[in-house]
């Protein structure tokens, strides 16, 4: 198959939707962004990156980073978050308050806000900065050492966080958190407000189609581990759309507000997407056109 060609062929079919849907706008600095792009770029289990459209543009990776904060939680500290957080989709939006007073400050999953803002705690507790440390297995695995977050995009997510400030003192008012709410809070942002490009992102992905190996040939994860991760995109990855996500794509996939989206085609490649205008869900809706084609063309899917 010529990667290449489809790339370049999926830009050129999903030009109808790149602009449609709403571009984030609870800060500012998402608010500005123009919707009129679209990347892609796929990097394979042995390490080729293809690359096509706006793919060396940087945006903001948001939720896309609680895939990597899981990832390392796991890594550095095994099952125990699991006593902290479920593992079923929500069917509700990611910042929904709703579900976690009702289920005793158990977040249903890792990737809705309540049991990613868990997750960072933990990695917070394990690690002194879960957004350093996921800072770094971005660099690592991408090999771009210029991989940063934006402090201004963290500031100002800071400023507007009532939603999430409550989410975390409600956790922390049922034992739920291990830190005080603010530092938390100041990890999570800042991890959301990481920088990336899509062949950044496609690369920083790969292990997860690798069985969890790393770019340097180090394991991150067990091949149990990489699983359970893929299969909790799966099912919890893009919200209370992630039914529509496996209709339509059947891959494991995490998107954020910032546009992006990370997919998992198991031991073959990583797919990474981005364009800003988002679905209802907060799903780039250009983004998901795209993988939707690219797994119709390929073949490429876990179904
Ligand atoms: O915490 C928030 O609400 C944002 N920093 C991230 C949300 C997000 O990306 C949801 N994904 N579609």
């Amino acid at each position: 198959m010529d990667i290449q060609n489809l790339l370049d062929d999926i830009v050129g079919a999903v030009q109808p939707h790149v602009g449609q849907g709403n571009v984030a706008d609870y800060i500012p600095q998402l608010g500005a962004v123009d919707p009129h792009q679209f990347g892609i770029s796929i990097a394979t289990r042995d390490g080729d990156v293809y690359s096509s459209g706006d793919a060396h543009v940087p945006f903001s990776i948001q939720s896309i980073s609680k895939v990597f904060a899981l990832a390392l939680v796991l890594a550095f500290d095994g099952d125990g978050i699991w006593k902290r957080v479920f593992r079923e989709p929500s069917g509700n939006p990611f910042n929904s308050l709703i579900q976690l007073e009702s289920e005793d400050g158990i977040p249903r999953n890792p990737f809705i806000n309540a049991g990613a803002i868990v997750v960072s705690d933990r990695l917070l507790s394990v690690t002194g900065s879960a957004a350093l440390a996921v800072r770094d297995l971005m660099r690592r695995e991408t090999g771009n050492s210029t991989v940063a977050a934006d402090h201004y995009v963290a500031a100002s997510e800071l400023r507007n966080s009532h939603r999430n400030a409550s989410l975390a003192h409600f956790l922390a008012s049922c034992g739920n958190l291990e830190n005080p709410v603010e530092a938390v809070l100041e990890s999570y942002v800042e991890q959301c407000a990481l920088a990336m490009t899509c062949e950044d992102l496609a690369l920083a992905t790969r292990f997860l189609a690798a069985n969890g190996v790393g770019a340097d040939g180090t394991r991150l994860l067990s091949p149990a581990q990489t699983k359970r991760i893929n299969a909790v995109m799966l099912t919890c990855g893009t919200y209370d759309a992630a039914g529509e996500f496996a209709y339509r794509v059947g891959l494991p996939g995490k998107s954020g507000v910032g546009g992006g989206i990370v997919a998992v085609v198991p031991n073959k490649c990583a797919i990474s997407v981005w364009s800003p205008g988002l679905g209802r869900s907060g799903n780039s809706v250009a983004g998901v056109a795209a993988l939707d084609e690219f797994t119709t063309r390929t073949g490429w899917s876990v179904f």
